[in-house]
């Protein structure tokens, strides 16, 4: 049964949100405009950003079946709205009367029964309203986007032998491209359209974390701050979100407890794909990593020697104050006892670099 229809803005974060998806504000207020005047949606952004799973979310959320035309080159009608069944209508004349004419055979073999119905059609003539994804469109060419025109704006098909058929209810669809070509004006113009590019940092990290929840809080933030940092070079392909989410798994499977330059080196592949990029990512992020873990052990021993530095001070301080009172006894005892004071510093200065990573 199709869940309630969210009724604004922030229902429909929620209710993306209650079907795992984390949507920015502009894919919340496009998804409810969507659902509201029961327009397509045409989605672009990189790969791996969540054009298709925003698609899959709604579903989720709605209640309602996903429908899925996935688009490639040379994908023609037969394989997205219908084909007739040419193996059945050849038994259904071989099994008739030889004396019936033609036009009766025709009207017969041109009904529905005989009908492929393929997502387009699967869509438009479900009793259930339905979720249409058309991922990928500009695999395809200006051919099918201007065939398209009439399902998007009049959701209805127009089949020769059969007449037009039209939608019951009206499906959302969500259309996507990684813009790979420029889609035409008369598709646009049908179309809302909604760009998702790579998270902030922290929409990323809450993102990470949902897909990856046993992963400590300071891995992933580190994860995500690395991710950003990778996506500043000049790389072939930066890593998307899906990488993120790889990557914070594979961290997990390990047990890293936290990124530095051989963590990184081990699994930089889960985030970069292409043999240039590897080194590209390896040299720079790998000497910016090597770096901040250098700083964090020299901050860490400063911290030590700081505390060290302290407690002699303190020793120092509280020698001259016993020896500065002439009612004190005994300061040599005095003196022997913080030692133990000396010895806990040390003690702190030992843990102190162990403390510095895990912060
Ligand atoms: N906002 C989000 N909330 C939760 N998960 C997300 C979000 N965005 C992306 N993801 C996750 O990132 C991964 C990649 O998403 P998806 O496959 O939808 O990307 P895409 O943009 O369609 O990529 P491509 O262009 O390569 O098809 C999925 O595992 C998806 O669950
Ligand atoms: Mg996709």
């Amino acid at each position: 049964m199709p869940a309630p229809t969210p009724m604004s803005i922030a229902e429909m974060d929620s209710a993306l949100r209650r079907a795992s998806y984390l949507p920015s504000e502009q894919a919340a207020l496009v998804s409810h405009l969507a659902v509201r005047l029961g327009k397509p949606v045409l989605v672009e952004g990189p790969a791996g950003v969540g054009k298709t799973e925003l698609a899959k979310a709604l579903a989720r959320a709605l209640s309602r079946r996903l429908v899925r035309l996935q688009c490639y080159e040379g994908l023609d009608e037969a394989k997205a709205l219908y084909e007739w069944n040419y193996r059945k209508q050849l038994l259904r004349i071989q099994a008739r009367d030889e004396q019936a004419g033609w036009q009766e055979v025709e009207e017969d073999i041109f009904s529905a029964p005989f009908l492929l119905s393929r997502p387009l059609l699967a869509a438009i003539s479900s009793q259930e309203p339905v979720v249409l994804l058309i991922d990928e469109i500009d695999k395809t060419d200006q051919e099918f986007e201007a065939m398209l025109l009439e399902v998007l704006s009049d959701f209805q098909i127009s089949i020769p032998e059969l007449g037009v058929i039209r939608a019951s209810s009206t499906p959302i669809v969500i259309l996507t491209s990684n813009n790979s070509r420029e889609l035409t004006e008369a598709l646009k113009r049908r179309c809302l359209y909604l760009w998702l590019d790579y998270p902030q940092l922290e929409h990323e990290l809450q993102i990470v974390q949902m897909h990856a929840p046993e992963l400590r809080q300071t891995v992933a933030r580190r994860l995500v701050e690395v991710i950003a940092m990778v996506r500043e070079l000049d790389l072939k392909k930066p890593p998307s979100i899906a990488e993120s989410i790889d990557w914070a798994r594979a961290l997990l499977l390990l047990g890293a407890a936290e990124i530095d330059e051989a963590t990184l080196r081990q699994t930089m592949a889960v985030i970069v794909k292409h043999r240039t990029d590897l080194a590209i990512v390896a040299e720079r992020v790998g000497l910016e990593l090597a770096a901040k873990q250098d700083t964090v052990e020299q901050d860490a021993a400063d911290q030590g020697a700081a505390g060290q530095d302290a407690a002699d001070q303190g020793a120092a301080g509280q020698g001259a104050a016993e020896q500065d009172d002439p009612q004190q006894q005994g300061p040599g005892r005095q003196v022997g006892g913080n030692q133990g004071t000396g010895a806990q510093v040390a003690g702190n200065r030992a843990s102190a670099p162990g403390d510095v990573r895990a912060r």
